[in-house]
């Protein structure tokens, strides 16, 4: 079925780990810069039928998926409430938001941390049910470190260094999650996917805490079942115009949501971790959620804290952290629905890139070996797809992260495919007819952003939506970046190039 034998099958999307889902109910200290009324209240705005099931299209998170998640608690109004989330990171500490645990400060009678307003702080390891949280599951905070540098910034009093680690009573012995080291592992340098977790609100019309009751007795929490999602992480762009400028800092802030908003984290997810997985599968933390403008708000992307901008802080006060230089997961799989919007929106830069197999022609034998010649007449970042009559896409160039930093390209380059110049056999299509071979010349700054899909099988509800505003969001970051073309045509930094081909039995 493939045609050009090399090629990485479109089916490596379906080993995508998490997909979006459903959510649950509600809960956050009342002075959180979302809650902050001079904000304008854009509410979720799916039709009625679906917002009330579907929330914030999170999905019941698998507990073996977060075995490092930690959720944070007090008392408020006589109920333990749960309003944080967090990670372990040692046997001894728990990472989290600085603004989760603002204030907590030490009874010296009790020797308990307290933070104002919900009494001794808490961390449950180990639960994805609330319900069934036992004792043995609930750790009191013996010390709370936050970033020295952790402010308020802006009009908004957003926080800023949004980072804090606690210190548990006793020995957890469970699984720790590793952190990012450094921007290189930080999937957002190409807006690759990225998944959280947390007991947060699923809709905005949750305005208080649900209440529910447990073994351990009655409590609150916005949802007692651990949600999870996978989001995009975005350029830092698309939070600095959507955030007060004068707080968002891309190097110790991630921004991360789809630009419909379809799905997010949301009050109560804070503290909790945003994570990447690695290109075995192996998961590694990347952000903290922070804040963010409401929840899933069209156009309204949230921040997270940038874990690898504070490795000095955690080691710091945690020297056994595990910080880890990742190579993150293949990212770019390209969908039939986004290679069409991309050849849609960028059909006036078409001949820019000249595409041909061989020395030409478009009729090839099966078993003809091939090699495919690119030449750009714009300078900027190749990306060269395939697209075979059945509508599967095959990424031709460049297919992962570590190829990210070869694919620029100057005008009258040549670039010979595959990489290694070596001509490779070509086979028909498993449905007879034409395919597509698609070249496209993108500004610099594009990175690598693919048509990343959530895994289908396990995604319900309003996929649709999710799988358009995949392509939606690649077609806008292209669009964002050609706004930087030095003139006044908005094609100067773009090139495109089209082959169409068949091959034969
Ligand atoms: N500040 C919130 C909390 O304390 C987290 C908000 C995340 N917001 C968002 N739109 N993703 O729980």
């Amino acid at each position: 079925m493939r045609k050009i034998q090399y090629l990485q099958p479109l089916a490596g999307l379906f080993l995508l780990a998490f997909a979006a889902c459903t959510g649950m109910a509600s809960a956050q200290p009342d002075a959180f810069p979302d809650e902050d009324p001079s904000w304008p209240r854009t509410e979720f705005s799916l039709p009625d039928e679906t917002a009330g099931t579907k929330g914030f299209n999170t999905q019941p998170a698998r507990k073996e998926d977060w075995p490092f998640f930690a959720a944070l608690r007090g008392t408020r109004n006589g109920l333990v409430t749960y309003d944080c989330g967090g990670t372990a990171i040692s046997s001894e500490w728990v990472l989290t938001a600085a603004h989760c645990v603002e204030g907590a400060t030490k009874n010296a009678a009790t020797g308990q941390w307290e933070r104002p307003g919900s009494g001794a702080l808490q961390i449950v390891l180990g639960a994805r049910d609330l319900k069934t949280v036992a004792p043995n599951q609930v750790y009191n905070a013996t010390d709370v470190r936050i970033a020295p540098n952790f402010t308020r910034g802006g009009a908004n009093k957003v926080p800023v260094n949004d980072i804090a680690v606690v210190k548990l009573d006793r020995p957890w012995n469970g699984p720790v999650v590793r952190l990012s080291a450094s921007s290189a592992s930080d999937v957002d340098r190409f807006f690759g996917p990225a998944y959280f977790a947390g007991f947060g609100k699923t809709d905005m019309r949750q305005k208080e805490p649900e209440r529910y009751n447990s073994a351990e007795g009655p409590f609150a929490a916005y949802t007692d079942i651990l949600g999870n999602a996978m989001i995009p992480t975005r350029s830092p762009k698309a939070c600095s115009t959507d955030y007060q400028v004068d707080s968002y800092d891309s190097t110790s802030m991630i921004c991360a949501g789809y630009d419909t908003g379809i799905i997010d984290s949301c009050q109560g997810d804070s503290g909790g971790p945003l994570i990447a997985r690695d290109f075995a599968g192996r998961v590694y933390q990347i952000g903290i959620v922070s804040f963010g403008e409401s929840c899933g708000v069209r156009g309204k992307p949230a921040v997270y804290t940038r874990v690898s901008g504070f490795k000095d802080f955690v080691q710091s006060v945690v020297p056994e952290a595990v910080f880890v230089d990742a190579k993150p997961e293949k990212t770019v799989y390209m969908t039939k629905a986004g290679l069409e919007n991309l050849i849609r929106t960028l059909k006036p830069a078409d001949g820019k890139v000249s595409v041909r197999i061989n020395e030409g022609g478009s009729e090839f034998r099966s078993g003809e070996r091939v090699r495919i010649f690119i030449d750009p007449s714009v300078k900027g970042r190749l990306w060269v797809f395939d697209l075979d009559p059945s509508g599967a896409v095959s990424c031709l160039f460049p297919c992962n992260a570590g190829e990210v930093d070869t694919a620029l390209v100057e005008p009258q380059q040549s670039v010979v495919l595959p990489p290694g110049g070596v001509s490779i056999s070509i086979s028909p299509p498993t449905v007879p007819g034409d395919s597509t071979l698609a070249a496209f010349v993108l500004p610099e700054r594009m990175a690598l952003i693919g048509d990343t899909l959530p895994d289908l099988s396990r995604t319900k509800g309003p996929i649709r939506t999710v799988w358009q505003s995949y392509s939606d969001i690649m077609v806008f970051e292209v669009r964002d970046a050609m706004s930087d073309a030095p003139t006044s045509d908005p094609y100067a930094n773009t090139g495109m190039g089209l082959l169409t081909y068949s091959v034969s039995e």
